[in-house]
Parts: C-alpha cells; structure tokens; sequence
C-alpha cells in the first residue's frame, strides 16, 4: 500500500520504494505539507511553527489563536486571498469581481491504479503498478471544489499531481491561476537548476541561489519553449550527481507554463509549477470542471543521477506510448540540411541512394514538398503534394524509396498558415488574429486556430489524404513560431487562458487522430528544433528532434541539459555536414556519430558530398549503433563530467540495469602540448567486479575506475613513439564488460 492515511491525526502519507510524501490537515482543515524525502514513517508534523509573527494574518476561525497563519505555514496548494501572501497555487474571481478563496480539507479517495486526464498527457500505468489518492478542498462560501489528484508509482520513485477545479455555485467564476504543484520545504539551503536557451541552443543547464526572493522562470510563447524547458530541479546547496537531495518538477504540457521558486522570510522554501498564469484566465460556468494539466516529481536524496533514471524510467515506460516506445528506430535520413527547400525528386532519390548503399534505413523528405512552398514564405496549410516539384505524387516517391530497402517519411507543419495559401485566402478566420490589429509574424507565417475543432478536422483531413497515399512509416511534425496574438474568431468566449488551453487540447487531439489512423506511425516532434522538448508532446511522439543545431560540440551542451530530466532515446540527433552551418567548426564524422549515438541516431546531410575516408565510416558507424542499441537507449545514463563547467572533455556512459556491461563516450573538447594527465571518472558500475575494455582487453576493478578514473586514451600515430594526446574534439567509445 503506497498511500496511508491516518485517520485520527488527519495524516495522508505517500511511500514509494524510496521516498515519502506527506500531507496534514491542521486548523480547521488547512491542509499542509508535512514532508518531502527518503522513506519515513511517522508524523513531520513536530517540525510546523508556530508563534504570533507580525504582519502575518490569521484565517477568521482562529482569531483568538495569533500563532496560527497561512503565510506561514507550508502550505498543500496555497490559494490567493487566504492570507498567505507569498507565491499562490491557485487564484479564483467571484461573479463580482472580488478574487479570494479559503480553501479547507473535506476528505479523500484512494483508488487502485493512475488517473488519466480527458484530452491531456498524463503518465499511465498498469492498475497493480500505481494508485490514485484524491484529496478534496472546499471553499463553501465561494462554491468552489478543489480536487488534488496525486499518482504513485512506488516502483520509481515517482509522484505526480494534477488538479480539478468545480464550481459548485451558480454563477459564473473565472480561475486566474490553477497550478498543478506547489512543494513547500520548510528547513534546508536549497538552489534552483533550470534549463534555458534559445532557438539552436535549448536546455543550458543552470544552477542559482534560491534566496530571499522570488524567481519566476517559464513561457508566455503558448509553447514549453526554447526559452525555459518546464522542468525545474530544486537541489540542496552541494548537493552533485552522486550525493545529496534534489527534487525534480517535470511538467507534462507543451503550452505556457511557470514555475515559481522562493524562500521566505523564514526560510521556507516554495516551488509553484503549472500553466502561466499571466495568460491563464479561465471562465468557470455553474457545474463546470477545469481540468489543470499534471506536473511529475521525483526525490532522490543521491544526487542528480538517481533523479535523472527515475525521469527516464517514467518517460520511457510510462509517458511514451505505441509500438516504438521500446523498439530500435531506424537509423534515418533527412533532406533539411542538405537541400532546404531547394530540391527535386531526382535530388531526393540520389540522397536516399547512397544512404542506403552505406546502411542507411529511413528516408525523411523535410519540408518544401507541398502547395507554393519554395521559400517560407509561402504554401503553409495547403498539403496538396507538389508533383510537378517531385516529378510524381507522394506515393510513387515513396514506393521508389521503399524499392531501395528504406522506410518513408514525411516532414509536416499542421498548425500553421502562410498568408500567400489557399487556405489563408479561403478562411482567413482560422488564424489567431485580433480584429483591427496587424498580426505578429513569425517565419511570415501566423498559427492556425487549433482550438476550433472545423479547423482540426480540415487540416487532418488533407494531411491524412497524403500519408494514406505514401504509406509513411514517420511523420516529423513541427511548429515554427511562437503564439502572439490569442483571438479566436469564434462567437464564444474570448478569454486567452481557455483559447490558449483549448489549442493544446485540440493539438494532442491531433496527434491522437494520427496514431489512431496510423498505429504504426513514428512520429517525431519538432518545434523549429526543440522548442516543445516536454514529457506531453512525449506522450505521443516517442522522439522529438532535440534542437536545430546540430555542432556536435553544442550538441555535447544542449544534449547534456536535456538529459537532466528527459532520456537519450527521446532525443533526435543526427550526423550532419562540416563545417557547421550554425557555428561553421568542424569535428571528425566519428565524434559527430558518437554525439549523435546519445540519441535517436541518424543523418542530416548529403551523403554523396563527403570524403571516400568518411563514406568508409558510415556503415561502421551504423553497426556500432546496433551493436549497442539496446545499451544506448535502455541503459541506465550517467553524466560523467559538467559540461558546462569542464571545457577540457565530455563524457557520459551508459550502464546495464544488471550492470554487465557498459558503454563510457568521451569527446575531447581542447587540447593541449605534453598535457596534465586527465582521468575519466567512470559510474554505476559493479563495485566488486571487473570490467575489461573490450577493445584494448585490459581489465579493471570497478572500484578505482569510479575512484581514480580511466586514463584518458592516448593517439598511437605511426612514428611518433610518445603517443599524444587527442586532439580537439576526438571522441572515443570505449565498452567495459563485466568479468
Ligand atoms: C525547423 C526544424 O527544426 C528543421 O529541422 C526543419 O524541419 C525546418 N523547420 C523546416 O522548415
């Protein structure tokens, strides 16, 4: 039984196999958090304060009794007008405009299984894997039901949360903020780890101060966003791969969202995560339920790298879905880097040829391939196959391409319109737009309505008709600007939050048409690289193509970030040409193929144009792909070195469950003359064993490759007798294998 409740003493505790979660209701009902960490059984209510604390007011029902205050204690799901006046969960307007709600626990419910979300991601499992606690607040007056929802997944470590929102009066509310987690930390010195960029360089790991202050981090984009990933890690001071406490908030959405980090006067420390409240306002009939999406967490009380395996555990096994989650991918390639837009059927065919000759299983025809579509400009919306550009239809293309051994695959943009398109001249409603005002663009193109279900259905439908004619086996669907101006055309209500949240909702209804139409399907997300890099586009898309740059340096770096919460075989990568087209450096093909071996594994360039040496490469590289396939995307992943901080080599490793064999990567990122001697410090490797490096044959014991590290390898070059060391950006595999 993960969930036990103490009935006398209001106590709710959570346990799984590692870590318990518990919850309180004290006061006349105000319920609090108790107690996020390793296993524990008991009450953690001892460590509640209370004492008369100036300025910080106190519920009505217990006016005589100062001590007791919402702005002090660690509060469940805090809600603005309660009296806590730092960071809210949840924030209500009544009928007459005034916002403010008290929201008391009632009771709970212990179901057997995980809840599911209608129309939203949401972690599944098995009935006998995970329960479902609900736990019902109330805010009589105000006529609002709160229902927290919370998934257990004792096997690993995983908790997740939701909320429902009711409104039991009968008039009209409109919700200002539904989070979907709030952890409240009452002792310790805490730091937030966070994942930014940009476009061609998401995910930089980021490490700072949670002091006296509130840091506000997410999206107003209606996309997760290059910007800010929304996944949060709140890691006591120290605390590093291996050792210390960190609690990891993953958010299961792909819209707006933010998460909220503080510490208060104090020295409480509050993280807040769920749908960015600045565009979230939500209008509540009588007996409607707003359904806020779900945020996932996981303690580990060991460092990052526990935190990251249990995220993977439950991205691979419990968020992904459909027949690929646990199959290799074919190794692919793609035309983007290679030709743009610019392209025939010959051209495409002479890509795939050669790929196939060297091995290659998969090819993806990228974007162009429709309407007027020569430049971005243009053809956006109208998914009529441009067969005077191929020289056939899409399904003849295919079938030539099927004829070489490869698989098909198609590049697609469902939620877009370019202005100069039948479809744009034809219903210029269907875009967001705001009557009387010039529309933002981006990439001169403007995002359909996909809150509208007419809109939805048009756009399936035409892109339905092509993939029934070409039979593709892959689908990359991309997103290539952010959402700005939120006006849908419709008679209904014109609140931003519901429009805003009805577009995810109708964008997951698309891609559930799609893998119901086509069971077989992989798709890939996209969002111009990887700017919706979540856990709710996972839900559908096993792989999502992790950024548009594709240096394999870079790639280190925005791989590297990735990896905190998000596992190697979600991330597409791919070999592509040099010098780079982003940052122009130039690697060896092999240190590209080691980069892009952390992920999903494929090509991005014309295989036609590079050296006969590299030609010689590819097939090997490929083969070592299978080879270790099953190690790379279902071994447990550790990050050897702080690629942030080390500038001197990266390396990662990828070790069995059953720890038997391993897989260590390094990648030299300088180089220097009769250098230091450098070691790479191995992981999660047997203690007691012996590793030999299949390779060179040498053995080690696991111990001091996790103590002293592997020596870096040196160069043996013909006639040079001190064997250097490697040069810039070399890049070895090196497997150990138990003995
Ligand atoms: C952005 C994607 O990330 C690229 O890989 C490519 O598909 C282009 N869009 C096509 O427009």
């Amino acid at each position: 039984m993960s969930i036990v409740i103490n009935e006398s003493e209001s106590i709710i505790s959570i346990h799984t196999k590692n870590t318990t979660y518990q919850m309180k209701a004290v006061h006349n009902g105000l319920l609090v958090h108790t107690y996020y960490g390793p296993h524990m059984n008991g009450d953690a209510g001892y460590a509640l304060s209370y004492r008369d604390r100036g300025f910080s007011v106190n519920p009505y029902d217990s006016k005589f009794n100062r001590t007791v205050s919402s702005d002090t204690l660690p509060l469940e799901y805090p809600c603005e007008g309660s009296g806590d006046f730092r960071a809210s969960a949840f924030s209500v307007s009544r009928a007459n405009g005034a916002s403010g709600c008290d929201l008391r626990y009632e009771g709970y419910e212990v179901v057997k299984g995980k809840y599911s979300l209608k129309g939203l991601p949401a972690v599944y499992a098995d009935e006998e894997e995970a329960e479902t606690l609900l736990v019902t607040l109330r805010d009589r007056d105000a006529g609002i039901k709160v229902v927290l929802q919370y998934g257990v997944l004792p096997e690993i470590d995983v908790i997740t949360r939701a909320v429902q929102i009711t409104n039991e009066g009968n008039v009209p509310v409109v919700l200002n903020q539904t989070a979907s987690a709030c952890l409240d930390f009452v002792s310790g010195e805490w730091e937030l780890m966070h994942f930014y960029g940009r476009h061609a360089n998401e995910r930089a790991a980021a490490r700072v101060e949670i002091a006296e202050r509130e840091i506000v981090i997410g999206t107003r984009r209606g996309m997760s966003s290059h910007h800010e990933n929304p996944f949060i890690v709140i890691a006591e001071n120290g605390a590093d791969e291996n050792k210390g406490q960190c609690v990891g908030m993953c958010f299961v959405y792909s819209g707006g969202f933010s998460a909220n980090i503080s510490r208060d006067a104090f020295g409480t420390t509050r993280a807040v995560m769920g749908l960015q409240p600045e565009l979230f306002n939500y209008p509540l009939n009588p007996a409607e339920t707003f359904q806020a999406p779900e945020a996932a967490m996981v303690y580990s009380a060991e460092g990052f790298a526990k935190m990251s395996h249990c995220f993977h555990k439950m991205i691979s096994e419990h968020i992904c879905r459909g027949p690929w989650k646990n199959r290799r991918r074919p190794v692919l390639i793609n035309n983007w880097e290679a030709t743009g837009m610019t392209f025939d059927g010959e051209k495409i065919l002479s890509i795939a040829r050669k790929a196939s000759e060297l091995g290659v299983e998969m090819m993806v025809l990228d974007d162009g391939w429709f309407g007027a579509r020569d430049t971005d400009n243009a053809g956006l919306g109208d998914w009529k196959v441009n067969t005077e550009k191929l020289g056939c239809t899409m399904g003849e293309l295919a079938d030539k391409i099927r004829a070489m051994g490869m698989k098909f695959g198609l590049w697609i943009e469902p939620e877009m319109v370019n202005e100069d398109s039948d479809l744009y001249r034809e219903h210029p409603d269907w875009a967001l737009t705001i009557p009387g005002k010039e529309p933002i663009l981006g990439r001169n193109q403007l995002v359909l309505d996909f809150s509208r279900k007419e809109v939805v259905d048009n756009i399936f439908s035409q892109i339905s008709a092509v993939l029934d004619d070409c039979r593709a086996d892959y689908v990359k669907m991309d997103f290539n600007r952010p959402i700005a101006d939120v006006y849908s055309r419709t008679a209904g209500t014109q609140s931003r939050g519901k429009i805003l949240y009805d577009y995810m909702l109708g964008v997951y209804s698309f891609m559930e048409r799609l893998l119901e139409r086509y069971p077989d399907l992989l798709l890939e997300g996209c969002a111009g690289g990887g700017g919706r890099f979540d856990a709710g586009m996972l839900y559908y898309c096993p792989q999502i193509w992790c950024s548009d740059n594709t240096d394999a340096i870079d790639r280190i770096r925005i791989q590297y970030g990735t990896s905190f919460c998000y596992p190697c075989r979600t991330m597409g990568a791919h070999v592509s040409a040099v010098p780079n087209g982003d940052t122009r450096r130039r690697t060896p093909i092999n240190t590209r193929a080691v980069v892009a071996m952390a992920g999903t594994f494929g090509y991005e360039l014309d295989l036609n144009l590079i050296t006969e040496e590299e030609m010689e490469e590819v097939p090997k590289q490929i083969e070592t792909f299978k080879k270790y396939w099953n190690l790379l995307h279902n071994g447990l992943y550790y990050r050897l070195t702080d690629v942030i901080r080390n500038r001197k080599e990266a390396a990662w490793m990828m070790v069995a469950e059953d720890q038997s064999e391993a897989l260590l990567n390094i990648v030299t990122l300088d180089a220097t003359g009769n250098g230091p001697n450098r070691f790479v410090r191995c992981a999660g490797l047997d203690p007691e064993a012996f590793y030999k490096d299949e390779e060179s044959g040498n053995v080690y014991a696991a111990s001091a490759l996790m103590t002293i590290g592997l020596p870096m390898p040196r160069i043996k070059l013909p006639g040079i007798p001190w064997n250097p060391t490697p040069g810039e950006y070399e890049s070895f595999q090196i497997h150990l294998i138990r003995q």
